[in-house]
């Protein structure tokens, strides 16, 4: 069968990863999807860095929007980060040139998502994006695909690797926040700029998508109520053990009466509690339904291998979808159905 065509802009933690594991995964890549899968072209900023993967047979771009129109490929993968500027121009011409997209861009997804979905639904192309939100678990799938019927009330978790790893080693170690955060930055888990991570805003991207899932709504990332970890201290952690607490960065999002409410805060939670014993770079997802009741995903939040399995996932399923095929929705129902958003008073 036909090899499907991959450009991957971005070649930095998970660029690099998703490239390794497609070629090292290839044979078994091959069998899953009854086609193989080829990176065909790449882009990044710096040609000569070397990226621990063998690119010498792939063409290389430097502009990555000349790289999404490109007729070398199948599905254009934006693995750059940031919501402005080449992201999100590149993401555009790839779906405007009919190519299916596949990105773990959280950020570019909370303020454009709705509008890039219009044109995917338009071009009848896929927009996958299962790594934008808790890095490898599979939470978008399980929203969008295999809860169909299900009301949901509330969804809560933690959503970023790098804030909940600090908060394990402070309370484990003793270890100061800035030595932790350097050790999250030198492991490939914060953001390029991890002022995201600390205060809060990638949770808050994350949650604004879980959202739009949850309740049908359109994404409001800037209505969210917002408080990072970066004043949280030794004596905030001591002071909650002492109480039988743990401090947890959460978003959380939830349905009321007069609105949806959706917060991201520091929150101390019971130490014997399921989501304290999430540690360390590892995830976790709460979705309470009236169907299924109550959901918890955990898993890998961060890092190159865990975010490249999630890539990897999305680009397999584009692999296996057959031409004529109707794809679902991007945010589980069509983008301009989606309603109004309506924040809680
Ligand atoms: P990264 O290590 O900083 O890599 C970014 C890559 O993009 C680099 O290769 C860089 O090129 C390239 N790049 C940036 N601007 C570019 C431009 N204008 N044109 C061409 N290439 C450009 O970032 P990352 O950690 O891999 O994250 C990538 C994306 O995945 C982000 O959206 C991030 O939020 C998301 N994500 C990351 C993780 C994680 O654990 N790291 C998990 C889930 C989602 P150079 O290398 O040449 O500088
Ligand atoms: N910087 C993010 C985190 C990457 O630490 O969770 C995964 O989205």
């Amino acid at each position: 069968a036909e090899a499907l065509r991959i450009g991957i802009a971005g070649l930095g933690t998970v660029g690099a990863s998703v490239a390794r594991v497609l070629r090292d995964k290839a044979g078994e890549l091959t069998r899953q999807c009854g086609r193989p899968i080829t990176v065909t072209a790449v882009s990044a900023r710096d040609r000569g860095k070397d990226r621990g993967v063998d690119l010498g047979d792939v063409a290389w771009f430097d502009d990555p929007v000349e790289l999404a129109r490109s007729n070398g490929i199948d599905v254009f993968v934006e693995l750059m980060g940031g919501d402005e500027g080449a992201p999100r121009e590149a993401v555009k011409a790839a779906l405007e040139a009919g190519r299916h997209v596949v990105t773990a861009n959280k950020a570019l997804l909370a303020m454009h998502g709705v509008a890039l979905a219009e044109i995917a639904e338009k071009k009848g192309v896929l927009l996958n994006y299962e790594a934008a939100v808790a890095g490898g678990i599979p939470v978008i799938k399980t929203m969008r695909e295999a809860m169909a019927g299900n009301s949901v009330s509330r969804v809560f978790g933690i959503l970023n690797g790098t804030c909940n790893y600090i908060l394990t080693r402070m309370e484990a170690e003793g270890l100061t926040f800035e030595a932790c955060l350097k050790d999250a930055q030198r492991l490939g888990y914060a953001e390029a700029d991890p002022t995201f991570d600390i205060e809060g805003n990638d949770t808050a991207h994350k949650l604004s998508i879980l959202t739009s899932l949850a309740f049908g709504t359109r994404i409001a990332a800037n209505d969210i109520y917002l408080e990072g970890i970066s004043n949280i201290t030794q004596a905030d952690i001591r002071a909650a053990s002492d109480l039988g607490y743990r401090i947890k960065l959460l978003g959380v999002a939830q349905r009321t009466e007069s609105g949806i409410e959706q917060r991201v805060h520091p929150t101390m939670v019971p130490t014997a509690s399921v989501i304290a014993q999430v540690h360390g770079v590892t995830n976790a997802v709460a979705i309470e339904t009236d169907i299924l009741g109550e959901l918890l995903l955990s898993g890998p939040g961060a890092g190159g291998n865990a975010t490249a399995s999630a890539v990897v996932g999305d680009i397999a399923d584009i692999a296996k979808s057959r031409p004529g095929f109707q794809h679902g929705p991007v945010f589980g129902r069509p983008a301009k159905e989606l309603k109004p958003y309506k924040k809680a008073q």
